[in-house]
């Protein structure tokens, strides 16, 4: 059941693909995706070199015999990162999916895709999404407004952006932002898309690396908790709103520059936040969608669960309104 464009082209069981999280998408959480019958993708950026991410790679390969990705991430950072260190490693440890996010990634596509590497741009407008066609890219992502991690500039929700984005391109798409149920899937599908990505859902799993004390914190938000931050740079994140991320939204809108923002936004203490469980430490990136979710489930759980139920959302109350 569920056999979509994306499902053959990935060879993959359900149309599910869980995004690239920082720190969080690594061995654990992208092997029980890819065993649960999705696509798993863990960060590259998560690994300071290539040596530690092939380290990565192979033990990965221990935990399931299916296919998952490596997300790599363009977009601004602190540190200086060595990108072709990581494509290659990619390549070399014989990956069979790329996620790239964040900015043109035209200097790689020749690379992995003479390798025969399939890659999934996810972006979020529609130009983008024509431009990573012609470059020779499989699939688009299209990431909404709702998302976690970088909404982009223009605003634009999922209901409008996913069948404008299938209106566009003639490769198959994925749904991005603000999915967590087997509600947001059948949409997904309904609006043009061939699968859904989802973020937020699978950082609140039981194999998510998370501290139990984050997850239980974030159960508590509802779909108004979030907030947008790093505007003024064009380079947009939505965070969960908390005192220290709307101490930094009014720095910002006071003028800060990005060295005055550092202490407040740099990943190491987002990143000790999710890991030590200190709420007050750090900004957590999450997606409008943490207002629909209230429990931790195990990834196979979550994954069972909403194809169990699209099955229903169809059959049941679908198929429901074309009978007199
Ligand atoms: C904690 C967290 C970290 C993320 N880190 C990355 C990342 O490093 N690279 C990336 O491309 N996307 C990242 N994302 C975005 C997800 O891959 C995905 O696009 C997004 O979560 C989809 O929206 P959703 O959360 O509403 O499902 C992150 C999301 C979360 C929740």
């Amino acid at each position: 059941m569920f056999k979509t464009k994306v499902t053959e082209l990935l060879d993959i069981q359900y149309p599910i693909i869980q995004g690239g999280m920082m720190w969080i998408s690594r061995a654990e959480l992208t092997s029980a995706v890819s065993n649960a019958g999705g696509l798993g993708i863990m960060t590259a950026l998560s690994f300071s070199s290539g040596k530690e991410l092939a380290a990565e790679i192979k033990k990965t390969r221990h935990m399931t015999k299916k296919p998952f990705g490596v997300n790599i991430s363009l977009l601004p950072t602190f540190r200086k990162i060595d990108y072709d260190d990581y494509i290659d490693t990619i390549i070399g440890e014989g990956v069979s999916v790329v996620e790239t996010a964040g900015n043109n990634p035209e200097r790689f596509v020749r690379k992995l895709k003479a390798a025969g590497v399939k890659i999934i741009h996810k972006c979020t407008t529609v130009r983008h999404a024509r431009k990573a066609e012609t470059l020779g890219c499989d699939i688009i992502s299209i990431d909404g407004y709702e998302c976690a991690g970088h909404p982009g500039e223009d605003d634009v929700g999922g209901l409008v952006l996913i069948p404008a984005t299938a209106n566009a391109v003639k490769i198959p798409i994925i749904g991005s932002g603000g999915f967590c149920d087997a509600r947001g899937l059948v949409a997904a599908l309904a609006l043009g898309a061939d699968g859904v990505n989802m973020g937020t859902r699978f950082m609140l799993t039981k194999e998510s690396p998370v501290h139990p004390t984050i997850k239980e914190w974030i159960l508590q938000f509802t779909e108004r908790d979030t907030l947008l931050l790093l505007r003024a740079f064009r380079n947009t994140e939505r965070v969960i709103r908390t005192p220290s991320s709307e101490k930094a939204l009014e720095m910002e809108r006071k003028g800060a520059t990005i060295e005055e923002l550092r202490p407040l936004i740099a990943g190491t203490t987002g990143q000790s936040m999710l890991q030590h469980g200190n709420i007050n430490e750090g900004i957590v990136t999450a997606g409008q969608c943490m207002g629909l979710i209230d429990n931790v489930l195990s990834v196979k759980e979550v994954i069972d669960t909403i194809i169990a139920d699209a099955e229903k959302v169809i059959n049941n109350r679908l198929v429901g309104f074309l009978k007199n």
